[in-house]
């Protein structure tokens, strides 16, 4: 794997671009060209066939009666839409070498997105319900199975585990995730504490349905974008924070 350094480019054509033996992978300024897009768009509906929101939704209810883990109603499930996902991080101006996290990730359908369409150092996703991190580490394994080899290998390093996202390490991370619509206040509430404490300056908080006031975060460029969502019509908030 060879990768250009973005700084010895000309700013038109400033981007990463990663050879591996057989397959030529191409970032502009760490959005992919369309044509990765496509076929990694490909793959990811492949990875995900049998997955689909109300297949995540229905794994989530009966997790959740068996043993609730988190209170009210934050562990139903849902997702964006792959041009949703992808057009978010967008927004967020991702760069070369960032790390990605998604407090409460699901499938990991978010974080396994990011990493194959992204040249970030790491993706990372948390997930407090054991079914739901269980087929986000299957998914992980079929992409691993779908990519030839080389091609998996030039991917940012991906972690899914299952656990809380209260316990998770959120200081080295550039933009931080989190599908909030369902969260209860009370957690909402602890949510914005933690990531007001452990943030870095300059990193950016996406967050779906609700919006925080703080005085620890300011609007990013792009405050709010409409999302689409991959099992409804239905388009939701997400609003964007840069941390001061
Ligand atoms: C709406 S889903 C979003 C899934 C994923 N982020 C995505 O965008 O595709 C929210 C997820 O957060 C999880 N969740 C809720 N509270 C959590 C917590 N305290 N720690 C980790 N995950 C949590 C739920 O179980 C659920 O899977």
């Amino acid at each position: 794997m060879s990768a250009a350094c973005p700084a010895i480019l000309p700013g038109h054509l400033r981007g990463l671009r990663r050879t591996t033996g057989s397959v030529r992978v191409r970032y502009f300024r760490c959005n992919a060209t369309d044509d990765l897009l496509a076929r990694r768009g490909s793959v990811y509906e492949s990875i995900y066939q049998d997955m689909d929101r109300d297949v995540g939704l229905e794994i989530a209810e009966k997790s959740h009666k068996d043993a609730p883990r988190v209170p009210g109603d934050g562990w139903f499930y849902g997702e964006l839409s792959w041009e949703g996902m992808y057009d978010l991080i967008s927004l967020a101006q991702p760069e070369e070498g960032d790390v990605f996290l998604d407090m409460g990730s699901g499938l990991g359908k978010m974080v396994l997105s990011t990493a194959m369409t992204r040249c970030f150092k790491e993706c990372r996703g948390v997930e407090i319900l054991p079914e739901l991190a269980q087929k986000a580490s299957a998914a992980l394994e079929r992409l691993a199975q779908e990519l030839d080899p080389e091609e998996f290998a030039s991917l940012p390093r991906i972690s899914l585990v299952e656990g809380d996202m209260f316990g998770a390490d959120v200081s080295d991370a550039d933009i931080v995730y989190c599908f909030a619509t369902c969260l209860t206040a009370e957690v909402l509430q602890g949510f914005i504490w933690k990531v007001e404490a452990e943030m870095k300056s300059g990193a950016r908080l996406l967050i779906i349905s609700k919006q925080v006031e703080s005085d620890y975060f300011d609007p990013w460029i792009v405050p709010y974008k409409s999302v689409e969502q991959a099992h409804s019509k239905w388009n939701l908030d997400c609003f964007l924070y840069v941390h001061k």
